[in-house]
């Protein structure tokens, strides 16, 4: 069984590579920078591990490392790269905002296409978006990541129905706070945060069970859902109340 995760240098994909490498699947990973990837690791899984330096932005280098790794056939696709960039000022960043898109989402996009390039003639597979509870809502401060997580909920959303009947299933998982590099970098508190095996393992069962969106943990679900459905007045006078870690 293959899999193939980008963003697997670090964070939540790395946990995830390692979870398929103990069940024994042949993981290929993604990134820009693979000395991030620890050796114990390279080491420990040389065999069945395999690494690809490459921007998921660039839409033909990604292409033909998917197919190498793939020879033909790929299980699962998991596009787990992604950047949030913090941003402690109320007035948008627009360069911020592109690097953001250009990552989450046009990133998604060349993942699922290389992808489904191998498993469309196969009739099969899973492809799987690490998209964010921050899709669900409109953060304070953070108005770019929320809008791309966003639009990986919604592309998903479509998907999940349209490529059914081809064999493909699409999962969206929505995790709340891991601790990752990704948060170490945020200045405010992470309510219900959980580590990245942890995470992993909760995705790894929903990508199993083939749910179609996964939000996790459940305090955060419980959460979100709460926030979601407010009246939008009273979620901005909410919002406007809480405003963690910034300057106006
Ligand atoms: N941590 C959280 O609380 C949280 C919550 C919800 C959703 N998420 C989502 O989960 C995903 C993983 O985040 P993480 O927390 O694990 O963060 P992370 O530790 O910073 O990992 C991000 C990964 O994405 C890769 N990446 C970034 N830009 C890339 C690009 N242009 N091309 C190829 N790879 C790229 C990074 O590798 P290189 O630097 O080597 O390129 C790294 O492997 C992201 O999509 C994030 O939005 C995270």
């Amino acid at each position: 069984m293959k899999v193939f995760i980008t963003g697997g240098t670090s964070g939540i994909g790395l946990a995830l590579a390692i979870k398929y490498l103990d069940q024994g699947y042949k993981v290929g990973v993604c990134g820009r920078d693979l000395s991030k990837v620890p050796t114990a690791v390279i080491e420990k899984y040389n065999n069945n591990l395999s690494l690809f330096q490459v921007d998921v932005t660039s839409r033909e280098e990604l292409k033909s490392s998917i197919a190498k790794f793939a020879e033909g056939r790929l299980d699962i696709l998991i596009a787990s790269a992604g950047i949030s960039i913090p941003h402690k000022k109320t007035l948008p960043d627009f360069d911020r905002a592109h690097a953001i898109i250009n990552t989450n989402v046009l990133g998604l996009l060349n993942s699922f296409e290389a992808a489904l390039e191998v498993m469309l003639p196969n009739k099969g597979g899973k492809l799987v978006a690490i998209a964010s509870v921050a899709g669900m809502i409109g953060v304070p401060r953070a108005a770019a990541y929320c809008a791309s997580k966003a639009a990986v909920i919604k592309f998903c959303e479509s998907l999940t129905v349209d490529l059914l009947p081809k064999g493909i299933n699409v999962i969206t998982i929505a995790p709340g706070f891991i601790d990752t590099p990704l948060t170490q970098q945020n200045n405010h508190p992470l309510p219900f945060v959980i580590d990245s095996s942890t995470a992993a393992e909760k995705i790894y069962v929903a990508i199993e069970n083939n749910i179609p969106l996964y939000i996790f943990p459940i305090p955060m679900k419980i959460l979100i859902y709460f926030l979601y459905f407010l009246p939008r007045w009273l979620y901005r006078r909410f919002m406007m109340f809480i405003q963690w870690g910034g300057e106006s």
